[in-house]
């Protein structure tokens, strides 16, 4: 394992025993202060350890499945050994392993532009779009550890100095159909869930309407675009002001909500965080990368919000919407600005 090479000096304490001679009493004396000095140093650790165990523990939104946080951390710290590459300098970081679970349009694309704005996050995309890697649960675990091995290559690929690699994956890819393997393989190899939700789902179905409109519209010169660039471009494809059939409305609210919940209750044993895309700013950014253990940067992406402004400006029946929204749960959707 890398961690042996990192921490050889292990045997550097290691301690001859003194041959007889008049230095006998002189290497007693030698043995004994340096054991003296190990376990005054192993003290030393010890408080340091209690004190990031409690900076830790005062962090926001995540759930631990132990109880023994020092044992915790260091099974989410990993020193992979790629095939395809050498880890060069930085074989002694650790690497943290993540995926965000995610549902199609609620900003995961924004948000994993975000991170690989981190020098040492390679997020490498939604690689279970492709159906066969997600066919059966031993093919979902051969591309998760090819990821996890680093040997996934990517444009966000950041190779030997990754300090956290991982994928987004949305629910509907195999994810909740094989969720009790999926949360064994979390758990044994020790990888954190980031849960990235949107609390608007009407703007979500918005969304997910005009994107599939889009599909085959082609609005941006003849070029399908689920993320843009430029306001230029996001107004040409907000122009486009999709008709909610509202019989089906409130089942498909439901729908999406109770989706989110089971995702949360199957994955709740493993380590996580849940982000809403409605609250990502500095300061949650600061939170996600704490949580995957990275030296703190300012992360920006270029995406620009398609649908931006008031809602009633991007539904075409609004009216409609508003009357079937009125005075149920969901009636806050309607106001909510982002
Ligand atoms: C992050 O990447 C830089 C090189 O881009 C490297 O020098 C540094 O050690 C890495 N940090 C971690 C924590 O891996
Ligand atoms: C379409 O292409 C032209 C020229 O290639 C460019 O100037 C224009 O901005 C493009 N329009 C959009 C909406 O991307
Ligand atoms: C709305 O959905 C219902 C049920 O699926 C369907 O019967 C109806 O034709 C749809 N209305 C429109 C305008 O598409
Ligand atoms: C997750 O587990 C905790 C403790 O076991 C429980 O309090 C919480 O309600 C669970 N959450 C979900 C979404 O199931
Ligand atoms: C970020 O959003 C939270 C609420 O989600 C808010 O309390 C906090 O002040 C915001 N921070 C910044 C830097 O905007
Ligand atoms: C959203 O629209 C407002 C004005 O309506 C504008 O000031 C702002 O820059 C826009 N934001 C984005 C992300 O396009």
């Amino acid at each position: 394992m890398a961690e042996d090479i990192c921490f050889l000096t292990k045997e550097s304490l290691i301690i001859k025993p003194p041959k007889k001679s008049p230095l006998l009493w002189r290497m007693t004396v030698l043995v004994f202060a340096t054991v003296f000095g190990v376990y005054i140093c192993s003290i030393c650790l010890k408080q340091i350890s209690i004190q990031t165990m409690t900076r830790f523990q005062s962090i926001k939104n995540i759930e631990w499945p132990l109880h023994n946080n020092k044992l915790l951390e260091n099974s989410y710290r990993h020193y992979p050994m790629p095939k395809t590459f050498s880890r060069a300098e930085c074989a002694c970081n650790p690497v943290r392993f993540f995926a965000i679970l995610s549902m199609q349009r609620s900003g995961s694309g924004w948000f994993e532009s975000l991170l690989n704005s981190h020098k040492n996050v390679s997020s490498n995309g939604e690689i279970f779009s492709v159906r066969h890697r997600r066919e059966s649960i031993s093919s979902i675990v051969q591309t998760l550890d090819k990821v996890y091995s680093l040997d996934w290559y990517s444009s966000a690929s950041k190779n030997e100095c990754s300090a956290a690699t991982g994928f987004k994956w949305m629910l509907n890819q195999g994810l909740m159909e094989h969720h009790s393997e999926i949360v064994q393989y979390f758990n044994r190899r020790g990888v954190s869930a980031i849960f990235l939700f949107r609390r608007n789902l009407l703007r979500r179905l918005v969304s997910v309407l005009a994107n599939s409109y889009d599909r085959y519209a082609k609005l941006l010169n003849g070029t399908h675009k689920s993320h843009v660039h430029s306001e230029q471009e996001a107004d040409t494809l907000a122009k486009y002001k999709p008709t909610i059939n509202c019989t089906n409305l409130i089942t498909d609210l439901k729908e999406m909500e109770m989706a989110t919940a089971k995702a949360l209750e199957y994955f709740n044993s493993t380590r996580h965080m849940i982000v809403y895309y409605e609250d990502i700013n500095r300061s949650k950014l600061k939170v996600v990368q704490e949580f995957l253990g990275l030296p703190r940067m300012k992360l920006t992406s270029r995406q620009v919000k398609i649908h931006n402004g008031s809602l009633s400006d991007h539904i075409k029946n609004w009216e409609d919407v508003q009357k079937t929204l009125l005075g149920t749960p969901y009636e806050e959707f309607l106001r909510l600005g982002y």
